[in-house]
């Protein structure tokens, strides 16, 4: 693997391997990735997916440039394209990560690429860091990645964490997906024809109740509402999958509430002190998964 683009580049071998080396990583932090520089790029806002990898990398003694807000304060500004910033930031970095507005950006990028490029959210297209992270919650929380039944609630459309754990999970046996969400916002075609193709179940449902108490893993998702559109989607949509303290409650026993976060109106806070909430340690998780991942492509 030389970028990380897509989750389906993602196989089975290599995740066993960055999973033991997120375990390594935390429990022996060594400055291993001292005198290596990577990049951070966001055209699009980001609390946690920047500043854990900027984290990550302090942590395993690496340097960090980079800026928040690409699209006002690089010289896209100016009219520059993707293309050229990258070529300039790859003689800065030994490794980029980068989030864009726009979804499919490997095949744009794939001839100029010399540095390891890692996608951290390109549109409504993917995410498979936040992925990674979201199978490693599972296999720490639940303590396997076989067996497992899950509800996408809220946005499987516009939703680039819904699609890439989709497409990580296909990967792992009797696997099962209950998509919850209005009409409107039902997932892409290449999503069903993904689960079509690797045999694996999957649902539709207009609401949470028919699933609530069945699954092992309930991964809620916000409404992507600077993608639909119109503002009236949101007004009709975010009352079906609100989740409260009560229908957090009524889970199954030892299942799981997930959320890539940040949340939306439909996740109350008073769910938050209940045990099956897990939103909380996602994100560090996350921080090992990416610490993972940089020792995996600066090491080599
Ligand atoms: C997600 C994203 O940006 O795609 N957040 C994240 O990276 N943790 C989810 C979202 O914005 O809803």
């Amino acid at each position: 693997m030389q970028h990380l683009f897509e989750a389906q580049q993602l196989d089975p071998d290599i995740i066993r391997q960055l999973f033991s080396l997120a375990d390594e990583l935390e429990a022996k932090r060594e400055p291993r990735l001292k005198g290596k520089v990577m990049a951070s790029l966001f055209y699009e806002p980001s609390t946690r997916t920047r500043l854990s990898f900027e984290s990550a990398m302090h942590r395993l003694g690496g340097g960090v440039i980079g800026t928040e807000n690409a699209a006002s304060f690089s010289s896209a500004a100016k009219g520059e394209s993707l293309e050229d910033s990258i070529q300039v930031i790859s003689m800065y970095a030994d490794v980029i990560v980068l989030r864009y507005f726009e979804k499919d950006i490997a095949k744009r990028l794939a001839k100029i690429l010399s540095v390891p490029v890692i996608n951290a959210g390109d549109g409504a297209g993917q995410h498979p860091t936040q992925a990674l992270l979201d199978l490693y919650t599972i296999k720490r929380e639940l303590g396997r990645m076989d067996d497992i039944s899950i509800a996408m609630v809220g946005d499987p459309k516009y939703s680039r964490s819904v699609r890439s754990l989709v497409y990580l999970l296909g990967k792992y046996k009797n696997i099962s997906v209950h998509f919850v969400s209005a009409p409107e916002l039902r997932p892409e075609p290449d999503i069903l024809a993904y689960l079509d193709r690797h045999n694996i179940r999957y649902e539709q449902h207009d609401a949470l109740d028919a699933v609530i108490t069945k699954v092992d893993v309930i991964y809620r998702n916000r409404l992507q509402k600077e993608r639909f559109p119109n503002e009236d989607l949101y007004k009709r949509c975010i009352d079906r999958i609100t989740i409260n303290r009560e229908v957090a409650s009524s889970m199954k026993n030892g299942a799981i509430l997930m959320d890539p976060l940040p949340r939306d109106a439909a996740l109350s806070p008073d769910v938050d002190d209940l045990p099956q909430a897990v939103y909380f340690k996602q994100p560090y998780y996350g921080l090992l998964v990416r610490m993972a991942l940089l020792a995996y492509f600066l090491e080599k």
